[in-house]
Parts: structure tokens; sequence; C-alpha cells
């Protein structure tokens, strides 16, 4: 029996074509209501949906053979796994954004809103600029609109949600997209498996 963690949102569904395009059709997943754990009887496989920022976790525990997870929660979370691929889907970027009229004043310490505060951290410090780290669970960009931070460390993807609040990137960090991640001895112990599904996703989409 193989297990895979998929992410829940926006990623998971694209996952979930990635997969039945290869042909691993998970009964159920596509409408899953509160369901959390799909199985494939065909292939010997198991799915199950957490969130994203947990799906490292599984993996590297091992509770999860293999999972797909943003290149943003992996710099976010550092987990000791594998990354086998690129799937080049939740193709986004990890910028820092501000209110259009922000002007930086690099003598003060400046105030970053994020639900990613190790990118954050880390990229400050490459710039050895003093920050004051404000974690947030989303909606992060109202954050400078009210005054609570200077800049914002978040996803773009569409540009959509900065457009709508006024904001603008004024630096990327990153380029993001979702990632196939491997537990270390699953991938020792079940890769025959494992190569096989690698070698039916296509990634070219
Ligand atoms: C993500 C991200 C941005 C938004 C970017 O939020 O945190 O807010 O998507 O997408 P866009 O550039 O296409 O507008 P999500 O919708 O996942 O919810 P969250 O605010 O709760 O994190």
């Amino acid at each position: 029996m193989l297990n895979i963690a998929f992410p829940k949102g926006r990623l998971g569904e694209r996952v979930r074509k990635l997969f039945a395009d290869a042909g691993y059709i998970f009964p159920g997943l596509e409408n899953p209501e509160r369901k959390l754990i799909f199985n494939n009887d065909l292939n010997n496989m198991r799915c199950f949906r957490v969130k994203p920022f947990d799906v490292p976790v599984y993996v590297e525990r091992g509770a999860a053979d293999i999972g797909v997870a943003g290149r943003d929660v992996l710099l976010e979370r550092n987990p000791d796994v594998y990354e086998l691929m690129d799937l080049n889907t939740g193709l986004c970027k990890m910028a820092v954004a501000a209110l259009n009229n922000f002007h930086d004043n690099p003598e003060k310490v400046l105030r970053v809103a994020t639900e990613f505060p190790e990118i954050a951290k880390n990229y400050y410090a490459s710039l050895g600029r003093d920050i004051d780290i404000i974690c947030l669970r989303g909606s992060v960009e109202i954050a400078p609109v009210l005054g609570l931070s200077d800049v914002i460390v978040d996803i773009v993807e569409t540009g959509s949600t900065l457009k709508a609040n006024n904001l603008k990137v004024i630096s990327v960090i990153s380029e993001l997209s979702a990632r196939l991640i491997a537990n270390k001895s699953a991938y020792k112990f079940k890769n025959d498996l494992i190569n096989q599904i690698m070698k039916g996703l296509n990634t070219n989409s």
C-alpha cells in the first residue's frame, strides 16, 4: 500500500487532475465533501487530504510515503524529505508587497506581516535588514492597509488580491510551484512504484 498526502484547496484539485491523467483515480476525490481518505484499490494506493502546510509533516514522519507540497511550504518548513520533481502546477511567486504609495526608510525596523516567518526572516537576513515579524494566518493583505505592518511577504498568483487592496509587489523572493516529495525510507523501499508514478505524471502543462 502506498500512502499519498494531497494538499486540500486550490492546489489539491490541480493535483487530483494530474494524478487522474496519469491513470491514478481515487473514487470520490473529485467531490470530497468532508471525507479525508480515499482508496485506489486497483493500484493499491490510498490518498488523504490534509492542510497544505501539513503535507511535509506526514511525509517526513512516514505516515505518507509521498506527497505534494508547494515550494512555499518546503521553504518555510525545511522538512527532511526528498524533493523528487517539479509538478509544474500551482505556479506563483513569494513576494514582498506594500501599499502603492509606500516609501521605505532603511533606517527603521521594517514591520513585516506574513504567514511565512522563516521565509521572511531568511530573505531579510540575506539583505542585512532588521525586521519585526507579525505572524498572521491569512488575509495578510489588509495588514498594511490598517497600518499593522509596512510590508507583507505573501504568495502572489494573479495579483488580483494585491490590486484590490491598493498594494504592489516591491520584490520577488522566489518562484513557486508544486513539488512531489517522498519519505526517505519509503523512497528506498517502494522505489519501483514511486518511479512508476513519476514517469506517469505529465508535468508539461
Ligand atoms: C493566497 C495568498 C494571497 C492570494 C494570492 O491566499 O495568500 O492572498 O492567494 O492570489 P492572487 O494573486 O491570485 O490574488 P488564499 O486565497 O489561499 O487565502 P488566505 O488569504 O487565507 O491565505
